[in-house]
């Protein structure tokens, strides 16, 4: 079972220089509660934006690069072919895609579920989501949650369901 997260804004955008283009603490938080207790796979670049293995999950990191200096407790994998014998060898896991871009692209054909939050807002961006196919996927849920005083937009928590054949 292969999940993305991400957040994107009106434009599908979802990174500057490396990092988030806004700053929105609930949805930090519901990052945070999506993935805790499960397998975290991320690019290089997105995990590098982390500054440190995220607690209390699997934390594996996606490179080309042989020579790596990743903490010890981090999974350390090299292609796309990897990740998907790693979900298969791993039945009892919930892996869970947190891109960036390049990451996305490349597990898009394998992924079963998608956990969006759209930022209702338009960002100066240089990392942008791939397109993706929403006629092969079902919206099962969608929850609005307005901008406040902690959170400058309005965001929507959807889950998407890929359309069994
Ligand atoms: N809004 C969101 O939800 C969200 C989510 C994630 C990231 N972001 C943002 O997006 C930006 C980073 O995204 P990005 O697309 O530039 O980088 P990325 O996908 O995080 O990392 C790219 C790197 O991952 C490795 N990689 C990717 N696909 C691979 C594959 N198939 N096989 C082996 N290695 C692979 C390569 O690492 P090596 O170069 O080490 O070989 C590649 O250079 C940042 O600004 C970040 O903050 C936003």
């Amino acid at each position: 079972m292969m999940i993305f997260i991400w957040a994107e804004d009106q434009h599908h955008a979802i990174g500057h220089k490396g990092q988030l283009p806004w700053h929105l603490p609930a949805d930090m938080a519901f990052f945070k509660q999506t993935t805790t207790g499960h397998t975290l796979v991320s690019g290089s670049r997105t995990f590098a934006s982390y500054k440190k293995p995220l607690p209390n999950r699997k934390n594996v990191v996606l490179t080309t690069r042989t020579e790596t200096d990743y903490p010890s407790n981090v999974t350390v994998l090299h292609s796309v072919d990897d990740v998907v014998a790693y979900e298969h060898a791993h039945p009892n896991e919930k892996v869970i895609i947190s891109g960036g871009a390049k990451v996305f692209k490349s597990l898009l054909p394998y992924v079963d579920t998608l956990i969006r939050t759209r930022v209702q807002h338009t960002f100066k961006a240089d990392t942008y989501m791939p397109e993706i196919d929403y006629d092969q996927f079902q919206l099962v849920s969608s929850t609005s949650h307005p901008a406040d005083e902690k959170n400058q937009y309005g965001l929507t928590f959807e889950r998407w369901e890929r359309k069994q054949h």
